[in-house]
């Protein structure tokens, strides 16, 4: 970082400081924030999942909702990608299929916004694989 010459520059760096803070105290405490997990594998890519994220990454900072967004690979759900499971804080994962910009905007509001629920639920099948064991 260069040297502080005017008031802009404290201004800039006092913002930037600050989100690095916003950003440690999230990633300590994830737990506590909506997760959002979209599947990015090939197929789910070529489905639309990249816009899809990004829709929501987008939405989420503009609408103010704290959430961690992040990719992970093939969740099981092939026939209805995009796929995007959701944790909002003290509930159960829910994972989505289908999700185009317009879902996605029907989970933010509906859903994570509002906890109501929202069609294009699917049923999850890895817990029932976790309690045989
Ligand atoms: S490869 Fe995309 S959800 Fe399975």
């Amino acid at each position: 970082m260069g040297k502080i010459k005017t008031l802009a520059d404290l201004r800039k760096m006092r913002e930037k400081l600050k989100s690095e803070t916003d950003l440690r105290d999230k990633s300590e405490h994830p737990e506590d924030m909506v997760q959002i997990k979209v599947a990015m594998a090939t197929c789910c890519i070529a489905s639309g999942s990249r816009e899809t994220m990004n829709y929501i990454v987008d939405e989420l900072e503009k609408r103010n909702v704290d959430a961690v967004v992040t990719q992970t690979g093939c969740m099981g759900y092939c026939y209805a990608e995009p796929t995007v499971e959701v944790t909002v804080p003290g509930k159960e994962p829910i994972v989505f299929g289908y999700v185009d910009e317009k879902k996605a905007n029907e989970i933010i509001e509906r859903y994570i916004k509002n906890g109501e629920l929202v069609e294009g639920i699917i049923p999850m099948n890895y817990r029932s694989i976790e309690e045989t064991k």
